[in-house]
């Protein structure tokens, strides 16, 4: 994201959330007044976002602000700076000024339980954010993409980049690297992308040389970059030194993979010689768009920010006018305590063949993406 278009998106956030104490200062939500009186007109949406650390939850939480205040709602948006205790305040806060819904993609899923029965005790509806609230019955729907389908995406992308199912003897070395462990979706980028990988490992197509297949041991908290960097930096000191090297690397978020590249081109990868192994990635965050423009990331999944928010406010608008919430996929997502109704989006593969897609639907200008 360009900076006017983060400058914007605070802007944004922060008129958003302007207004939304204002209305709370001014009672509107008062005990005892109607706190919603439908269509619509007059109720006030939290919106708690995880980090503001990635491009894509800034347009999230931007693209929610205005698709609710279009709908006739006020909407107050926190970002929880992937700090727990912090989010878990600013959802207490939230409740406490009497907002009549919540949306929330939570930094950590289970952790939300209390605050989740707290909303419900105060009659407000909630609805889980593009990762799946755990552990409670308070999560009334979830609105997301295909997770498990973007797991498959990259797995294919590999696949089909190392030319795996036309056969031939050539055995390629492929590392595997997960999200963050206390993300449900994690597991299900991991197992899309596993079922797609694992026989041509079975069949020795694929080496995963330093023998980490578990996704315990792939996992990277807060799907920070850095660790990612630091893991991929070990893996090549340990198990690519001397003549073998790293043909293809399952990453499941693009922060992670850029972390990996970095690595990567400091051990000397990306010449003629070296050049970088196939990368996946998720997002299509635009530092990773013009990674892949440049030839070095190999690939994206763009899960368009715009229509999970619209989901999200349809969701929200049926919520309060006391109707269910529209769901393509009611058997899916068990939280623990629940079987949350969701609606699953579709995914789309990016690489460098079809990234004018994304200037084509207007989600980037060229102008950011050539930059
Ligand atoms: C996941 C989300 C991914 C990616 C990741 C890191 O929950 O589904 O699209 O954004 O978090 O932020």
């Amino acid at each position: 994201m360009s900076r006017t278009r983060l400058a914007r998106a605070t802007g944004a956030a922060a008129a958003a959330l302007a207004l939304a104490l204002t209305a709370a200062a001014c009672g509107q939500n008062a005990p005892g007044g109607s706190k919603y009186d439908g269509g619509g007109n007059g109720g006030t949406v939290g919106i708690s976002m995880p980090t503001r650390s990635s491009e894509r939850w800034i347009a999230d939480g931007e693209n929610m602000v205005r698709q609710f205040e279009e709908a006739g709602y006020e909407a107050n948006l926190q970002y929880g700076e992937d700090d727990i205790p912090q989010q878990i305040t600013q959802i207490e806060n939230m409740i406490a000024q009497g907002v009549d819904l919540l949306v929330i993609a939570a930094i950590d899923g289970s952790a939300l339980g209390n605050v989740l029965q707290q909303a419900a005790d105060a009659n407000i509806p909630v609805i889980s954010y593009d990762r799946l609230l755990m552990g409670s019955p308070h999560v009334d729907c979830y609105a997301t993409f295909d997770n498990y389908q973007v797991g498959q995406l990259q797995g294919q992308y590999l696949v089909d980049a190392l030319g795996l199912e036309e056969g031939g003897n050539d055995s390629y070395n492929i590392e595997l690297f997960a999200g963050d462990p206390d993300d449900n979706n994690t597991r299900y980028f991991f197992n899309g992308a596993m079922d797609v990988l694992q026989p041509f490992i079975d069949e020795g197509q694929l080496t995963v040389l330093s023998g980490q297949t578990r996704l315990a041991q792939l996992t990277t908290e807060r799907w920070d970059g850095a660790l990612a960097q630091d893991r991929m930096e070990d893996l090549l000191t340990a198990h690519y030194r001397g003549r073998e090297r790293v043909d293809a690397v399952l990453s499941p978020y693009d922060g992670i993979s850029l972390g990996i590249i970095s690595a990567l081109e400091s051990a000397g990868y990306g010449t003629e010689s070296r050049p970088l192994p196939v990368i996946t990635g998720q997002d299509a965050e635009i530092s990773s768009v013009r990674s892949i423009i440049a030839g070095k990331q190999t690939q994206t999944v763009y899960k368009d920010t715009r229509e999970l928010a619209a989901q999200a406010v349809q969701m929200g608008d049926a919520l309060l006018n006391g109707q269910e919430c529209e769901a393509n996929d009611t058997e899916s997502y068990d939280n623990g305590e629940k079987v949350v109704p969701a609606y699953l989006l579709e995914p789309v593969s990016i690489d460098a063949s079809n990234w004018e897609l994304l200037v084509e639907e207007g989600y980037y200008t060229e102008a950011e993406l050539r930059n």
